[in-house]
């Protein structure tokens, strides 16, 4: 296990896999090396991209809003992804992508070690969850691993695509609102 300066330098130069080619930043992640609570997405898109930073186009902003309605200020928390690089035109990460960055992903959470862990979506509820994860099914569940307490939420950008999201994900927050309160212990207002 690396500490958090060596794992961001061998990040920000990282050409394990292809998408090294086609990035211009590595989005590494961002928020508090202690957060209690981590969200985990699927990888940049073009405005993460560009900037370096994670979720901070379209689905960045809903992410914001969401954050707000449970009263999580952003910079308490820490908001990374399932890859760093960003897969052309927005595809899904090929599994071999995956495979080559999760490294650096359980090297985050090893040194961030939070209570609880949200996947943003289908692709890294399957991955850090459980193979056989149904987002439509199981968002909002929660899953204890290794003490971590962990769930899903639909992903922002799927929530733009499809409104009628919303309302699901309104409980599903206010089930995150309440773990936070059973089981952190940090101020969140
Ligand atoms: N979508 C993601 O999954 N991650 C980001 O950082 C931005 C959009």
């Amino acid at each position: 296990m690396k500490d958090w300066d060596a794992l961001y330098e061998e990040c920000i130069h990282c050409q394990k896999c292809g998408l090294a080619e086609t990035r211009t930043n590595v989005v590494f992640g961002e928020g508090a090396r202690d957060a209690e609570v981590m969200f985990i997405g699927e990888g940049p898109g073009e405005q993460e991209d560009r900037t370096g930073r994670p979720f901070v186009g379209r689905a960045g902003q809903l992410l914001d809003d969401m954050l707000a309605m449970i009263d999580l200020k952003r910079e308490k928390v820490f908001i990374g992804n399932m890859v760093k690089c960003r897969p052309p035109q927005n595809r899904d990460p090929l599994n071999i992508e995956q495979e080559a960055c999760i490294g650096y992903l359980r090297n985050q959470v090893a040194l961030i070690r939070p209570k609880i862990i949200i996947c943003l979506g289908r692709i890294s509820a399957i991955r850090l969850i459980k193979p056989d994860f149904k987002i439509t099914k199981e968002h909002g569940q929660w899953f204890e691993k290794s003490g971590v307490h962990m769930t899903a939420l639909f992903h922002p950008a799927a929530i733009l695509r499809d409104p009628s999201r919303r309302p699901d994900t309104f409980v599903d927050l206010k089930g995150i609102q309440t773990k936070i309160r059973e089981v952190c212990t940090h101020t969140y207002r």
